[in-house]
């Protein structure tokens, strides 16, 4: 049984469906045929987008969720550009709630992000509740706080031994100076994880996926730029992530599904700063083949 049906009486043989996804259509004695299964069809859709004569019922997919592609949506380049620009982190907020539609439209916009083979597995906790955030962060400190000493303690092990520092280990001495003046910011009273946003969404799927880390990073990316056409503006917070998936206390608060990792996390709100201007940034060094 193959998820796809040709309808015979709409299908013009155009090829298209063969031409897309050779692995799942086929042809044989003039007549174009399916195979689409599970072992070669991920869901992508482009099957039934692509053909003109809307000749394939795809089983495993709601039409009514397909709709008409439409006018294709200009932006000018330049306007283009300018937009990814002007994205900055923003670490100040107004003291103003983002309302639940906001983020709902943010995850929406992830929703159609492309993900590795199609695995549509991202997972997003979007928390609002300000005591949360504010424990989540508290645990964040407490990893770093608790991890200062252990590589302290490891470092000086391995060079009473004669041994090398280790790559990771020579990388959290990098990381060492920054945690203690987020330990340290903590005492004198700020809030340096999430900047005392009202919004933090934390991206998550499970780790066997096909590319979870990446599907989590573009997701972030589009909720990013989908939330400055609402007024909102965004930071990466990578330092929570750093703890999210090691520090006992904050695996069992955050109680992600079996298998889950955290990816990537972002804060949002409404910015209380306004840059003047734009940032200038290297070229990207590109080789030309
Ligand atoms: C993967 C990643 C992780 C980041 N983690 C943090 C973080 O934990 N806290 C923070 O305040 N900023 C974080 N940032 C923000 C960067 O510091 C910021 O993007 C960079 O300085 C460039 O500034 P801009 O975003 O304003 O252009 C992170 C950025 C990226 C891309």
């Amino acid at each position: 049984m193959t998820w796809t049906t040709i309808d015979k009486d709409k299908c013009t043989e155009c090829g298209l469906c063969r031409l897309r996804c050779p692995l799942c259509y086929y042809e044989k004695d003039g007549l174009t045929l399916s195979r689409a299964n599970e072992t070669c069809c991920n869901l992508c859709g482009h099957c039934v987008a692509l053909c003109p004569a809307e000749a394939i019922v795809h089983h495993q997919l709601d039409m009514a969720n397909f709709p008409e592609t439409g006018r294709p949506v200009q932006f000018d380049t330049g306007d283009f550009i300018q937009f990814i620009r002007q994205r900055r982190s923003h670490r100040h907020f107004k003291d103003e709630p983002v309302p639940r539609q906001a983020l709902e439209t943010l995850l929406e916009a992830c929703r159609y992000s492309p993900t590795g083979s199609n695995r549509q597995t991202v997972e997003v906790i979007v928390v609002q509740d300000r005591a949360r955030i504010e424990m989540y962060s508290n645990h964040v400190v407490d990893h770093f706080e608790q991890t200062i000493p252990v590589i302290e303690s490891r470092v000086e092990k391995l060079r009473a031994e004669g041994r090398a520092v280790d790559q990771i280990t020579l990388s959290m001495m990098g990381m060492k100076e920054t945690l203690g003046r987020i330990v340290a910011a903590r005492r004198f009273g700020f809030e340096v994880i999430f900047h005392k946003a009202p919004a933090v969404l934390i991206f998550h799927a499970p780790e066997t996926s096909s590319t979870p880390k990446d599907d989590c990073v573009i997701a972030v990316q589009t909720a990013m730029y989908a939330a400055r056409t609402m007024g909102l503006e965004t930071c990466w917070i990578g330092l929570f992530e750093f703890a999210a998936n090691t520090y006992p206390p904050l695996v069992e608060a955050l109680a992600l599904p079996e298998g889950h990792r955290v990816y990537a996390v972002m804060i949002a709100g409404y910015p209380a700063l306004k840059f003047l201007r734009m940032v200038d940034r290297k070229p990207i060094a590109a080789r030309w083949e």
